[in-house]
């Protein structure tokens, strides 16, 4: 019965996610901040700021990308902390002694990479784009830099519109105007802005990549069975366009070109051969029992040859998390714990010892261990409980092997089992179309 509940709970979840918003970080959004700091006539000092909002999703390598479009004719001077991908056509500044840093009409405008130049640094800037989560590294999950822009025609600097935020899955809204800010640089002085614009940007999976990238394997101490990630996960093998190397430097050279740090797209996955195709694979392994407590092994593998992970985050979604009593080696953090699903946790790397997921063949592999105390009246090795309801990497959701290859006790008689099985399946089948 237990594994029917997993079943619809299941379900439910991959209805739950077919909506753009998540219940786990309901109001979770990036938010873009643009705060006038200075305007004079025809020229303005801008600043703007970008804070990641959300809870457990990140902006990895190669980062955010912000875009926008002037409403009049204004050109980028300069810029401290950040710099457009393209200059444009500067040909109307001919013969004064500078050009400007940016002439688009629809800059794109790129985070320094750390380390820049000092004269070109800007308070809170240069992390190459990334911005951990919120809960992650409450440091690190916003972003500055700064621009003095002018307008050609001698007309005032209004804040421009349709932001874009280069990141898949993302769409900004309009801009709305919000109580200016007061800044500081040193903690001793405030400054008072004299205008501020923010601009709110939201994640949907429906517009993210549809395909999956990640997917749980599941083994336990009482089965020698160990339950691999779904055939074809995140992609088959042999199909057109599905690209995969048994070893680096077994494919030809071109297939092979480990990206640049400086390149400023995400380059596609190019992943070990294997039944599932993903570039990541999280295993799940009920590892002990004891009198009070339960023993389990996460295990997380980078099968991608051209990806390092850093801030990687994983969402796990088990009853058992409520009581969880002690964790190794991963940091922990539990979501949503007043909302109506209480039973789902964060975790995250600790930092310089396990915060960067590295590519394969560089052990391209993270792990943790934990105890769970077994709840009276819950706790079961029975039906799959044990397992989790549901895993996400980086927000991603993880492909699960199916309820019913979860690994079974020993004493489970297969054959007894199935025929009731298949008759709970066919019930819940009926209340599921009668539900929906
Ligand atoms: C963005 O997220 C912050 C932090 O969760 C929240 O306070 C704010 O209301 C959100 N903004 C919008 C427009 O949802
Ligand atoms: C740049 O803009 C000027 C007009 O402002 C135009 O005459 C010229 O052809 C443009 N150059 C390029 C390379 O587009
Ligand atoms: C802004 O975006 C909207 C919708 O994509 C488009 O119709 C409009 O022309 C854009 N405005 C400018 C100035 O590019
Ligand atoms: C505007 O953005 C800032 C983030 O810098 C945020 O703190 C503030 O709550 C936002 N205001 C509104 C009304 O969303
Ligand atoms: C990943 O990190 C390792 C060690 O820091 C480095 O040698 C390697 O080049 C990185 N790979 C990629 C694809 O960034
Ligand atoms: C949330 O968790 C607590 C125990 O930590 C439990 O007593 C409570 O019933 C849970 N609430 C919901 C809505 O699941």
């Amino acid at each position: 019965m237990k594994l029917l509940l997993v079943f619809i709970f299941s379900l439910i979840n991959s209805f739950r996610l077919s909506y753009g918003y998540d219940p786990l970080d309901p109001y979770a959004n990036i938010t873009v901040r643009w705060d006038f700091l200075q305007q004079s006539g025809s020229s303005s000092d801008i600043k703007v700021s970008i804070y990641n909002f959300q809870q457990f999703r990140h902006v990895d390598r190669p980062g955010w990308k912000l875009g926008w479009t002037w409403k009049g004719d204004e050109v980028i001077w300069d810029m401290w902390g950040a710099e457009a991908i393209e200059q444009g056509n500067c040909s109307k500044f001919k013969g004064s002694p500078d050009l400007p840093h940016c002439c688009k009409r629809k800059p794109v405008v790129i985070d320094l990479l750390p380390g820049a130049p000092f004269n070109k640094q800007y308070f809170n800037c240069c992390k190459g784009g990334e911005l951990s989560s919120m809960i992650q590294d409450s440091s690190k999950f916003g972003s500055s830099f700064a621009m003095s822009v002018g307008s050609f025609a001698g007309k005032e600097i209004v804040m421009p519109i349709n932001f874009t935020i280069g990141l898949p899955g993302y769409t900004c809204g309009m801009p709305f105007q919000v109580q200016p800010t007061k800044f500081s640089h040193d903690g001793r002085r405030w400054k008072q802005v004299l205008e501020t614009g923010n601009v709110t940007c939201i994640y949907s999976l429906i517009r993210a990549s549809p395909s999956p990238k990640c997917c749980a394997s599941l083994s336990a101490f009482y089965s020698s069975t160990i339950v691999p990630c779904p055939k074809c996960s995140c992609g088959c093998q042999g199909l057109p366009g599905v690209k995969c190397v048994n070893r680096p430097g077994e494919e030809s050279p071109p297939l092979l070109q480990l990206p640049h740090t400086h390149e400023t797209e995400e380059p596609s996955p190019l992943v070990t051969c294997s039944r599932h195709m993903c570039p990541i694979r999280v295993h799940w392994n009920v590892k002990q029992s004891y009198k009070e407590y339960w023993r389990v092994k996460i295990t997380i593998s980078n099968y991608n040859f051209v990806k390092n992970y850093s801030y990687w985050t994983l969402v796990v979604q088990h009853p058992s998390l409520q009581s969880l009593t002690r964790l190794f080696s991963f940091n922990y953090h539990p979501l949503n714990q007043y909302g109506t699903i209480n039973d789902t946790g964060m975790f995250w790397g600790i930092k310089y010892y396990n915060d960067l997921l590295l590519t394969r063949g560089k052990n391209g592999v993270v792990q943790t261990e934990m105890l769970l105390h077994k709840d009276a009246g819950t706790f079961t090795f029975r039906e799959g409980w044990t397992f989790p309801r549901k895993i996400s990497f980086n927000g991603d959701e993880c492909v699960m092997p199916p309820p019913d290859e979860y690994p079974r006790l020993p004493n489970a008689a297969p054959s007894a089992t199935a025929s009731k099985r298949s008759i709970v399946v066919f019930v819940s089948l009926l209340i599921l179309a009668a539900v929906f």
